[in-house]
């Protein structure tokens, strides 16, 4: 079957979309880590047409400085159009046309920038559909329950197609109808000029409707058709927050059911979020509650969760990332994070290296093998393979002002309550003493220790704190002990 294409993919974004309340324009709000303009976008794209032409009006220039930002995947060029004053989607789709070559011929497709669940697979089975039937315009449609405030299919009584009628415009008789305009069509290039050229703002809304030139064409003697999807979903608009949700859920739910078809193991998809760039291997398995966001890449085998956010982290092979929460960090194949670890941005942990429970890392560079295993803060740091941070250490990276780097070399042994203050070097093989404060470089090989003598002042707590459970407790243990000289 040769490959349908549109010659052009007209999306519509010129509206205010004020049902959501906010002050981001509403294509800009965001499901599954992409805004619903880049869904639509993608989709668009995907159909591979000749022109891509997005309308623009409201917070034009933030969607345009938007759209410049967005990595399609497309040889087409994205135009862009502006909208006058003149309302409707009749109007955004003339604004469109003079973006386009006048001679245009072949299949011009419509829809719109907040349909964020719309397939090009969708895109051109709509023109498939259009074409083989030789249609001057072909609508796609649903069958849905509620079907108040969209506009009506209006059907003959041998259920030709006959024309689409707005909510506001429409009769008791026809507001009773269930089949609704999805928004999304497929033109005759001619036929939808002549068909535009046709619309007044003679109506409820005083809007150039699009949905006119369905009537236009059909009164004309040309053949048009509505044809219903099966998948509601697909057609459905984020109109507020409540949609925005319920779209978000859906979409959430298709990507883990595409993962999971693709061999990895969700244990519970209700709790688990996927955005659409995050790549994951075979045999990932995703303990629940957890969130991967953005470019984040899992490794075969790798197992993460339950409860664990990770935006922009590489997961290598089999590591294990237990209730963590990661940005632009690296775990390295066979390590282990967690439970309870934060990994900021430029935390690159090696092979089976380790970052443990209540550690934080920011630029940290962790060797293979090396390990940081409890309650600790590696910030602006190297630590070579097989080293062992002991536990409570901190690398003291600031000094107030400026940001400072420390380097602990391979196979070193530092104990535990450590304090580096950067800038300062430790060498290959060196040790330290528990509670050591690293002031200056410690020589490969070398023991470093910062001695403060301990005193303990005798009969203190009895004296100082009477009564208290603690002297209490220091006079049991002294009953029966021979007094002290
Ligand atoms: C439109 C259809 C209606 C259909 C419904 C499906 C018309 C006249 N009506 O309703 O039959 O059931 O979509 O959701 O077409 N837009 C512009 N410029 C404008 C007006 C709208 O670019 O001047 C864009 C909006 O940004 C949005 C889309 O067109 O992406 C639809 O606009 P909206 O106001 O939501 O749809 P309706 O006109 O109510
Ligand atoms: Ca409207």
């Amino acid at each position: 079957m040769s490959q349908t294409r549109p010659i052009a993919v007209i999306v519509l974004a010129a509206g205010q979309g004020t049902r959501m309340k906010s002050t981001l324009p509403k294509v800009l709000h965001p499901i599954g880590g992409r805004s619903l303009l880049h869904h639509s976008i993608t989709a668009a794209a995907g159909a591979t047409p000749e022109h891509l032409v997005v309308v623009v009006r409201h917070e034009r220039d933030q969607l345009v400085s938007h759209l410049d930002s967005l990595p399609i995947n497309s040889t087409q060029t994205l135009l862009i159009a502006d909208q006058d004053e003149i309302p409707g989607t009749g109007r955004a789709t003339e604004c469109a046309l003079t973006q386009l070559p006048d001679d245009l011929t072949g299949t011009v497709v419509v829809t719109y920038g907040d349909v964020p669940l719309l397939t090009a697979d969708t895109i051109n089975s709509l023109v498939e559909v259009h074409e083989s039937s030789h249609n001057a315009a072909t609508v796609l449609s649903a069958e849905v329950d509620d079907p108040n405030g969209y506009g009506r299919i209006v059907r003959d009584a041998s259920g030709a197609l006959l024309r689409i009628v707005e909510q506001k415009d429409a009769s008791d008789d026809q507001r009773s109808i269930r089949e609704i305009n999805s928004g999304i069509y497929a033109f005759d290039a001619a036929a939808l000029k002549a068909g535009l050229a046709s619309l007044t703002t003679d109506n409820a809304q005083g809007e150039k409707y699009l949905t006119d030139v369905i009537g236009f064409s059909r009164d004309a003697g040309q053949s048009v058709a509505a044809t219903a999807t099966a998948d509601l979903w697909q057609v459905e608009g984020a109109n507020d927050r409540v949609q925005l949700a319920n779209l978000g859920k859906e979409l959430n739910r298709r990507v883990c059911e595409k993962w999971m078809r693709a061999g990895v193991s969700i244990i519970d998809p209700d709790t688990t979020w996927i955005d659409m760039d995050v790549s994951l291997s075979e045999d990932v398995t995703i303990l629940p509650g957890v969130q991967l966001l953005g470019a984040t890449d899992i490794g075969s085998g790798a197992v993460v969760g339950p409860d664990s956010t990770l935006k922009d982290t590489e997961v290598g092979a089999g590591a294990q990332v237990v209730r963590t929460h990661s940005e632009l960090a690296v775990v390295g194949a066979g390590a282990k994070v967690g439970p309870f670890s934060y990994l900021r941005p430029g935390t690159n942990l090696g092979e089976d290296g380790k970052i443990g429970t209540f550690v934080e890392t920011k630029n940290a560079d962790i060797g293979r093998g090396a390990k940081v295993p409890h309650l600790s803060y590696v910030g602006d740091a190297e630590i070579g393979e097989g080293s062992n941070i002991g536990a409570a250490s901190v690398f003291v990276n600031y000094d107030g002002v400026n940001k400072h780097r420390t380097v602990v070399g391979k196979h070193a042994r530092m104990g535990s309550d450590n304090m580096y203050v950067a800038p300062v070097t430790v060498g290959d093989g060196a040790y330290s003493g528990a509670s050591t404060t690293v002031r200056k470089d410690v020589p490969a090989g070398a023991l470093a220790m910062t001695v403060a003598p301990q005193r303990n002042l005798e009969g203190w707590v009895v004296s100082n704190r009477p009564g208290t459970s603690a002297a209490q407790a220091a006079e049991a243990a002294s009953e029966g002990e021979p007094a002290s000289e």
